[in-house]
């Protein structure tokens, strides 16, 4: 049987990866495909590896316009521009498509899908959504005998390493962010990872696949840690918590729920070790009860491994739909309404004054939120001193109230902030 002809448009990180798989001849990669073609920007940039022998291309769009290309790997990244032309023109003329690119995926999922669906070329994305680790796989193929009802996961490695790094190092955010930076685990803009987007973008495939539901990013309610302090952390820890980035997607009563948001996690939930840059993920799915994924969720090693495992995949026939169904068959899945219950966390900047905090526990009271716990840090620099205070399950709507009445105290030096408090148990998509 002849090999796939393969054509690698990006070689940066994980397109330098794919380029090294394909220089080993050791590699599965290598029995059934032959890479024949690659295009990056800068055709003089050293790649690590000899690219003599391929055709070169300056534009991505016309390498992936070759019709005797079988797959285009797209690995260039971005929404739109030149990843999502290459990766539209080679499944308009029905070539497979492997790309790594979450928000491109994330964006225009459904219209990528039909494409595909109209003319044949699969689409695949493992690699898009926790790096090293199989969650796309996992949820389409391995679950497909159950029903998911919940996924939550830590799916961004740079916010993942900034909280661990702020609680083991004492230091605060825009220190570690900028250390993070210099040493290139962050992006000099790195409004994406620490915003909470990038994690926005994969939640919203893992979301579509567990659910049987469109891909949806503009439904996904976005918090990025740029708000965590060094007192939240530190404060969380005295009470037994530890706080981390969570992407959850819940299906409640048909409807779906997408959140990313920073929460605490008692030390023994199944996410609170998950510490540097690992990504995990965890499923709730019946029959089969809770699965925790875990591993190296970037990274040139472990993510230019999972498309090679989609290159494999296709090579030898398994590759089936974009999101596990056809698009028909997945539904447009009703918005899931925010009136939410919990238990929450709120930190306030207040004066150190006689009187203050009665009038915070009667503002809690009116709203018939009890306290589950209350901590207040006796020696603080500057004006005003953290109060944190965990509350007993109440509706997330009687929180907010509660927080606006304590803002029009006037007594608070920073505007309140608010963390959900996950808990463990078969099914947390809900208190
Ligand atoms: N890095 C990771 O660990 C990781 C993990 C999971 C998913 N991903 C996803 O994988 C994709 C690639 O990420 P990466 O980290 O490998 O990115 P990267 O290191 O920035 O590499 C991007 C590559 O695309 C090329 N490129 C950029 N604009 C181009 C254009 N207009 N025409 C042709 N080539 C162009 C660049 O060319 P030059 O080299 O010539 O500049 C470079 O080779 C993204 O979608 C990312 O989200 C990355």
């Amino acid at each position: 049987m002849s090999k796939l002809r393969v054509g690698v448009a990006g070689l940066g990180t994980v397109g330098g990866g794919l380029l090294k798989l394909f220089a080993d001849p050791s590699s599965r990669v290598n029995e059934k495909m032959e890479l024949v073609a690659v295009s990056a920007r800068n055709r003089q940039r050293a790649r690590g590896v000899d690219i003599s022998n391929y055709n070169w291309f300056d534009d991505p769009v016309e390498l992936a316009a070759q019709r005797d290309l079988d797959v285009v790997v797209e690995l260039i990244g971005g929404s739109d521009g030149p990843a999502k032309r290459a990766v539209e023109t080679a499944l308009q003329r029905g070539a497979h498509v492997v790309t790594a690119n979450k928000a491109l995926v994330a964006v225009h999922g459904s219209s990528l899908a039909e494409t595909s669906e109209g003319t044949g070329g699969k689409l695949l994305f493992e690699a898009a959504v926790g790096g090293g680790v199989p969650m796309i796989k996992m949820l389409k193929e391995s679950l497909a005998g159950s029903r998911a009802s919940a996924v939550a996961g830590i799916l961004n490695g740079t916010c993942n390493y900034i909280l661990t790094e702020m609680e083991t190092s004492g230091r605060s955010f825009a220190d570690v962010l900028a250390d993070a930076q210099r040493m290139g685990y962050a992006e000099a803009d790195p409004t994406t990872d620490v915003g909470g987007f990038d994690a926005a973008h994969k939640l919203t495939i893992l979301s579509a696949i567990a659910f049987g539901s469109k891909p949806d990013f503009d439904h996904v309610r976005i918090e990025g840690i740029e708000l965590v302090s060094l007192d939240d952390i530190l404060l969380a820890g005295k009470l037994g918590y530890r706080i981390k980035l969570i992407a959850k997607g819940a299906l409640t009563d048909g409807a779906v729920e997408m959140h990313v948001r920073p929460a605490l996690l008692s030390y023994d939930h199944p996410l609170a070790n998950v510490g540097g840059s690992l990504n995990a993920l965890v499923v709730d799915a019946e029959p089969s009860g809770q699965l925790t994924f875990i591993g190296r969720g970037a990274g040139e090693g472990p993510t230019a491994a999972s498309v090679a495992s989609d290159l494999i995949d296709l090579a030898e026939g398994r590759a089936g739909f974009a999101f596990g169904r056809a698009l028909a068959q997945l539904a447009a899945a009703p918005r899931g309404t925010p009136a939410e219950r919990g238990r929450y966390y709120l930190r306030l900047m207040v004066q150190d004054r006689a009187g203050v905090v009665a009038a915070i526990s009667d503002r809690l009271a009116h709203e018939e939120i009890s306290i589950e716990s209350f901590l207040q840090m006796p020696v603080h620099d500057g004006p005003a001193v953290p109060i944190v205070l965990t509350t007993q399950t109440c509706a997330r709507s009687r929180v907010e109230a509660a927080v606006k009445a304590i803002e029009a105290l006037d007594v608070s030096a920073e505007p309140p902030f608010l963390m959900p408090v996950e808990h463990t148990g078969p099914r947390w998509s809900r208190s």
